[in-house]
């Protein structure tokens, strides 16, 4: 079965981006031209998804008017681009009741999924080329789950999900387990997963099943290990670039970066750089 659907949670606190997420989504925080959100929509649509579902919630309404068709007097080349795509795709919304984490987000999107393997993208990381690209390749020759990785310092390794695994091919490994948050001390690999999926839909079944954590919250990593019992998981190094714009450093790399590569804009913010005085 092809991969034909995406679902992009969204509904998610911010806190760590607090007060920039006071009052507006923090997947509609800009970089460069356009909201995150958009990007992870653009991501979808350049691996060939055509139906994706935005998981949104309380003071998420932004996102939903953000997908709208555009005023025809208010035409600018990034609003061309956008709408373009949205004449291409479908987007729905659901919204998650009461924020309870990660797997319990993905948990609304089971009819939607219906019996279909499916791509989850978190609504708040750009991976640039597009991962999920990537994913679905792996997904095609393998037929199960697959979860993108990237290497992280092992000091860091408590802030992500993190997989043991075997290496089977050149950046493709076998899942023996994930770790959500592991200490430095107990860690099993410096691989961290980062925020783009190909599941199968008995990833719903295992999220049932998951026993609530912290906050009372569903852990996704933890319906994975589950899974992980049942069927086989892939894992997929990803080398490109990844940001999480839940971060507020992650988020002034991504504009900085994004802004110089940019053709509007590139040329300017490079002299600027330059121009600037560092100690
Ligand atoms: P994060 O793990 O960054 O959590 O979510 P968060 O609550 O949004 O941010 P902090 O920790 O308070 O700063 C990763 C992605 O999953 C979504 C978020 O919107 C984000 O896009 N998410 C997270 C949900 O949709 N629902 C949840 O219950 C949790």
């Amino acid at each position: 079965m092809r991969v034909k659907k995406a679902v992009i949670p969204a509904a998610g606190f911010g806190t760590r981006m607090l007060p920039i997420t006071k009052a507006q989504p923090k997947e509609m925080v800009p970089v460069v031209h356009k909201p995150v959100i958009q990007y992870v929509v653009e991501e979808a649509y350049h691996s060939g998804i055509k139906d994706i579902l935005i998981i949104t919630g309380k003071g998420k309404r932004a996102i939903e008017d953000h997908f709208d068709r555009t005023d025809v007097n208010k035409h600018n080349k990034y609003l061309d681009e956008l709408d373009r795509i949205l004449n291409e795709v479908n987007i729905f919304f659901v919204r998650q009741r009461e924020i309870r984490g990660l797997g319990n987000a993905v948990s609304y999107a089971e009819s939607f999924v219906d019996d279909e393997p499916f791509a989850l993208l978190l609504g708040d990381t750009i991976t640039l080329p597009p991962c999920t690209k990537e994913l679905i390749d792996v997904y095609n020759k393998y037929k199960t789950s697959v979860v993108a990785v990237e290497e992280v310092p092992r000091e860091k390794v408590s802030l992500y999900g993190i997989v043991s695994c075997k290496e089977i091919e050149n950046r493709i490994y076998i899942v023996d387990d994930l770790v959500e948050k592991p200490s430095v001390e107990e860690t099993p690999s410096n691989l961290a997963i980062l925020g783009r999926y190909i599941l199968t839909p008995e990833i719903f079944d295992c999220i049932r099943e998951t026993k609530p954590g912290k906050g009372d919250e569903v852990q996704l990593t933890d319906a994975m290990k589950i899974l992980n019992t049942r069927e086989r998981i892939h894992a997929y190094l990803f080398k490109g670039r990844r940001y999480d714009i839940g971060n507020k450093i992650d988020w002034l790399k991504a504009n900085i970066e994004l802004a110089l590569e940019d053709d509007e804009v590139g040329k300017e913010v490079k002299e600027f750089i330059r121009g600037l005085e560092f100690d």
